[in-house]
């Protein structure tokens, strides 16, 4: 099977999974927008996708053939159910597996799920080994921060790179900081240098706090990464991974188109499977840093249904 890591251009951009943001209705609007190298699902429990509520999670799931390369991201603590869910995610089309350990919520970690596999490191190689047995060829990817409560780079990042990952993105906070303190770029020179030593081969992608091309291209001088992955980036930039467009020359009109373009798609692909509120929270997007946009925003966080979005953009018009 191909690994499409090794097909993506130098100094490549993934936009980050978040849960509950990253849909495939949602990867439809950053395409319109400029599309990253690579996307990611949301996180998917291997428990919920093996289990028989799995039409629960099967919406984390859902693609169109344009968001590829697409890579399934999931959690859990079980190895067998990571070689199972691999199977799976294999046979559904996906073009990469990558596994959470990063996430920071307190009841994933206390199951050594997520961020708190970086305390069991031994549980940490089986998952991954699992994974890999399960995915068939697919290649396997790790997500994760640079400890639990304290920096442990060395002694962490080694540990996973000699598990011979293709790829390995790091969120480049511990789990205990969440995303409340700055990330730490610094550690950056580090994980480079492990990575050189101990499996050259792996690629680097460097998360936490990359709001700008311009950022990432000084990261990606400085520091010899392989790629940046951002996040909350897009919520004030949806146009973060298009090096011509300059957001602040985009008037009011053009974001609007967007958003209904949004708006009638999540309708049309969720319907009552997801609520209107949870619609709510891109909102900002389309009016993040227009000058006089607070009145529209305040209509626009109180419409209880898709018509009056609808109608409130038809009145600016
Ligand atoms: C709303 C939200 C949901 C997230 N969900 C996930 C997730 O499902 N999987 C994951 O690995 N990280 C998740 N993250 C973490 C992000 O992928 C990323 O590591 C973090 O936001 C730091 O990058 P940023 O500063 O570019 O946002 C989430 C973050 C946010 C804000």
């Amino acid at each position: 099977m191909t690994n499409f890591w090794d097909k993506l251009p130098k100094n490549f951009t993934v936009l980050a999974p978040m849960e509950d943001v990253t849909d495939t209705v949602f990867r439809q609007i950053v395409i319109k927008a400029d599309r990253p190298d690579v996307f990611f699902t949301e996180f998917t429990n291997v428990d919920g996708l093996l289990s028989k509520g799995v039409e629960k999670v099967a919406q984390r799931l859902r693609y169109e053939p344009n968001e590829k390369p697409l890579v399934a991201q999931i959690w859990g603590n079980d190895p067998e159910k990571f070689f199972r869910a691999a199977k799976l995610l294999t046979d559904l089309g996906f073009d990469g597996i990558d596994i959470n350990m990063g996430c920071p919520q307190r009841d994933v970690v206390k199951k050594n799920c997520g961020g708190g596999c970086i305390n069991v490191p031994s549980l940490a190689a089986e998952i991954i080994q699992a994974t890999r047995e399960g995915a068939n060829g697919l290649p396997v990817s790790v997500k994760t921060r640079i400890g639990v409560k304290k920096i442990i780079t060395e002694e962490w990042i080694s540990h996973l790179l000699k598990q011979n990952l293709v790829t390995l993105s790091v969120h480049l906070r511990t789990v205990a900081e969440m995303s409340k303190v700055p990330a730490h770029f610094e550690e950056l020179s580090k994980i480079v240098e492990l990575k050189n030593s101990i499996n050259p081969k792996t690629k680097i992608v460097a998360n936490g706090d990359i709001k700008s091309m311009n950022q990432a291209d000084q990261l990606f001088e400085k520091y010899k990464i392989d790629g940046v992955m951002i996040g909350r980036g897009i919520f004030e930039n949806i146009w973060v991974f298009n090096r011509k467009i300059d957001p602040q020359k985009i008037g009011l009109k053009e974001r609007l188109n967007l958003l209904l373009e949004h708006v009638n798609l999540y309708e049309q692909v969720w319907g009552n499977k997801k609520d209107f509120n949870a619609l709510k929270k891109y909102f900002k997007i389309y009016t993040f840093g227009i000058s006089n946009a607070s009145e529209i925003r305040t209509k626009l966080m109180e419409t209880k249904n898709y018509e009056e979005v609808r109608n409130i953009v038809a009145n600016i018009y």
